[in-house]
């Protein structure tokens, strides 16, 4: 079963999705907590404030929460938050699912609506930023992350349905192809040491770190994309584009939207 590549009106391809098709994000997200350390969590810290300014007594959904790092420290921050993921790595994180609207209409409207990362591994990412997007309160914000239309789309594809379908020898040898391939061009075409690449990625990236996003990358399905000139024709009625921050080929761009 294929996602909606081509951009068309979104199908109801994630109802049909079979567990076995998709990649099991909670798995990676309780590797990714279990060696957390306090400077991942100012990069994460920093990355809210870089966006929102002070979150104190402002409302914050977390749609696709992940390790739920960006909830708490959303919390900490003051404000106050409810995250919810479809593979909730932990008991803290709320079981939902964005594509279920009986599920968003119940849960509110909130000053900000944080998704990096979500909309695209849904299987129906344009039914989900609907979805997403009317959780915003009227003044309110929706920072959207959204992979960037890569150039070799079927490489990519082909590479994820591959490593879910793997056992666990062939799903290392794709991340270690694929983690060889991510630092060989930082070496060769940008002239960066792949180590320091390695270590400076949580600071570059939110908080992240590399191994566990080469999982990610490697894994991560249902996969859609789309780019800035897409979804400036493609934005939900009532919101303007206050900005957005572009991400090459195999990263995703933040859309900041803003609700009249
Ligand atoms: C790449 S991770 C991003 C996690 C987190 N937002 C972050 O920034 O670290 C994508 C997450 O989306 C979740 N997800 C996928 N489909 C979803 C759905 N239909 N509803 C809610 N979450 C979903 C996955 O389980 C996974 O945790």
């Amino acid at each position: 079963m294929e996602p909606n590549l081509d951009s068309q009106p979104a199908v109801a391809y994630a109802a049909r999705v079979e567990a076995t098709d998709r990649f099991a994000f909670g798995e990676n997200w309780r590797k990714f907590n279990a060696s957390l350390t306090e400077e991942q969590r100012a990069h994460a810290r920093a990355s809210l404030i870089d966006w929102f300014g002070d979150l104190s007594g402002r409302t914050f959904l977390d749609i696709g929460a992940g390790s739920g790092l960006f909830a708490v420290v959303a919390a900490e921050l003051g404000a106050k938050v409810r995250a919810f993921d479809y593979d909730p790595a932990n008991e803290a994180i709320e079981r939902g699912d964005v594509l279920d609207s009986n599920y968003m209409d119940g849960i509110g409207e909130y000053d900000i609506v944080y998704s990096w990362g979500v909309l695209h591994h849904t299987g129906a990412m344009w039914d989900a930023i609907e979805n997403a997007v009317r959780r915003v309160k009227p003044g309110g914000v929706a920072l959207l992350a959204l992979y960037t239309r890569p150039a070799f789309a079927p490489i990519q594809i082909g590479m994820k349905r591959a490593y879910n379908a793997s056992p666990g020898v062939g799903k290392l040898l794709i991340r270690t192809a694929w983690a060889t391939a991510v630092l060989a061009e930082r070496l060769l075409r940008r002239r960066e040491n792949p180590l320091r690449y390695i270590r400076e990625y949580p600071a570059r990236s939110r908080g992240m770190t590399f191994w566990r996003d080469v999982e990610d990358w490697a894994g991560g399905w249902p996969f859609e994309y789309t780019d800035a000139s897409e979804f400036r024709r493609r934005l939900p009625a009532g919101f303007v584009l206050e900005s957005v921050k572009v991400a090459g080929q195999g990263g995703c761009s933040e859309y900041l939207i803003a609700r009249a």
